[in-house]
């Protein structure tokens, strides 16, 4: 793999500054922020109020810990432009969740923040690797999604080519990816995936192609998937992450040269772990809820937001901003199967380790009688033999035991028959009957 490392003068200042510094910052942003809030967005106004909260009454970072959260269907009942902060005439830009599950749920940007948010995505390229000059082949979904043009956005401000390719028709990825000579692609790890099987598929060797790194994010997925995508395509595979309530890509993202979790853009967004229970907040290095605040956002600012992502908060590395560990995965995806917590990352980290099994993978929930059944569906992986099927089988469901503590069925299905993402993969599938 090449030396990706960031160059003398690469760096803006801000990222090598001393905590003090950070913290000053933070500081007088923050107290921008909750003011910017309370005048202008009559639900801040309203929680603070009722909370018995003013901006004033924040003097220290710490004193963020008496405003209360914001949640999910905060935004959900200010639909679609209640908690703007300007006149809509200065939006420049919405972005939408899909809302396949419900209401869907609206964000809004000035061109400031805009601005702001090609910036901070700019940063992250930098730190994965990519410079001025450089192709990259952004693969996020375009639309109301915010992958896509959040991405575009920055790729353009570090002035690199941006092939504005979005998801789907894969056999043109890998050609487009070929005949422009892409030096980093932007994509989900799962669809990561389906693009090296195509390279299979045209019997083409991914080792050769002239990808140099992999910006991976929206969706969560563990070291052991970076090792196998590092060793497919002969390049590094790094971290982002991004929410749409706090911006979209680009609140936080893994530095090549160290690859230990991921630098939070602490000048903008300000990060907090809770106990998702209690909602006090836990100190650096224990694992919880992600909670953030956005220091500089005009449009759309947010204050205390409940992720609902779990991780912890690491100091900082290569960069003076604090880390977070990798996404361990939402309270809303953890799954209790007889009374033990599972996450679909810590399937995927066993799968990974079965090298007769491809790494795609999807988890049923079934209830066929009266206790919950977890099934595992998979694929053999290319060029192991059918008879290797019930071994393969045997010895996943064997790790899944004695290293998560669970009996899981595995299913070694036909090659091609576990669904394959375009975008954010959906791992579980719940058949159980709903409770009456
Ligand atoms: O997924 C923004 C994004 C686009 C991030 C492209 C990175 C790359 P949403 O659709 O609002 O925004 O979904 C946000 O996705 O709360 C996490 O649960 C999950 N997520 C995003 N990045 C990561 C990551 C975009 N690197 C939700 N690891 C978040 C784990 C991630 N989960």
């Amino acid at each position: 793999m090449k030396d990706l490392s960031p160059r003398p003068g690469d760096l803006e200042p801000i990222e090598t500054a001393s905590r003090d510094e950070i913290a000053a910052l933070q500081l007088s942003r923050m107290k921008w922020s909750l003011r910017h809030a309370y005048d202008n967005v009559p639900f801040y106004r309203a929680q603070f109020d009722a909370a018995g909260v003013h901006p004033d009454d924040l003097r220290s970072l710490s004193d963020l810990a008496k405003f209360p959260f914001t949640v999910k269907q905060d935004l959900r009942d200010n639909y679609p432009f209640g908690m703007f902060a300007v006149p809509r005439d200065q939006i420049a830009r919405l972005h939408a969740s899909s809302g396949t599950t419900g209401q869907p749920t609206v964000v809004g940007y000035t061109a400031n923040d805009l601005s702001m948010w090609a910036d901070v995505v700019a940063r992250c390229l930098r730190a994965s690797g990519l410079r001025r000059g450089d192709v990259l082949h952004n693969a996020y979904g375009y639309g109301l999604f915010t992958g896509g043009l959040g991405i575009h956005g920055g790729a353009e401000r570090l002035g690199v080519t941006c092939v504005p390719v979005s998801g789907g028709m894969t056999q043109r990825q890998v050609r487009l990816i070929e005949d422009f000579g892409a030096d980093g692609i932007t994509v989900t790890p799962s669809y990561a995936l389906s693009i090296l099987d195509e390279y299979a598929a045209q019997g083409r060797d991914p080792r050769e192609s002239p990808l140099k790194v992999g910006i991976f994010g929206a969706e969560p997925w563990t070291n052991a998937m970076r090792q196998e995508i590092e060793a497919a395509f002969d390049m590094h595979a790094v971290d982002i992450y991004g929410l749409s309530e706090v911006i979209g890509p680009g609140v936080a993202n893994e530095c090549v040269e160290t690859k230990d979790g991921l630098h939070v853009w602490e000048d903008h967004f300000y990060p907090e772990v809770i106990d998702p229970t209690t909602g006090a907040v836990l100190p650096d290095g224990e694992l919880g809820e992600l909670v953030f605040t956005s220091l500089t956002k005009e449009g759309f600012p947010i204050i205390r937001y409940r992720t609902r992502d779990l991780t912890r908060l690491l100091p900082g590395t290569a960069r003076s901003m604090r880390r977070m560990e990798k996404i361990t995965g939402r309270s809303d995806d953890m799954i209790i199967l007889r009374g033990v917590n599972v996450f679909p990352t810590q399937i995927e980290e066993q799968l990974m380790t079965v090298t007769t099994l491809a790494p795609h993978f999807q988890i049923e929930l079934s209830r066929p009688e009266r206790m919950d059944v977890m099934t595992v569906h998979v694929e053999l992986a290319e060029g192991t033999p059918e008879d290797a099927r019930e071994a393969a089988a045997r010895d996943l469901a064997g790790r899944i035991k004695s290293n998560v503590g669970i009996s899981a069925r595995v299913n070694v299905a036909a090659r091609g028959q576990v669904a394959r993402s375009e975008g954010k993969a959906v791992r579980l599938i719940d058949t159980r009957p709903k409770e009456a």
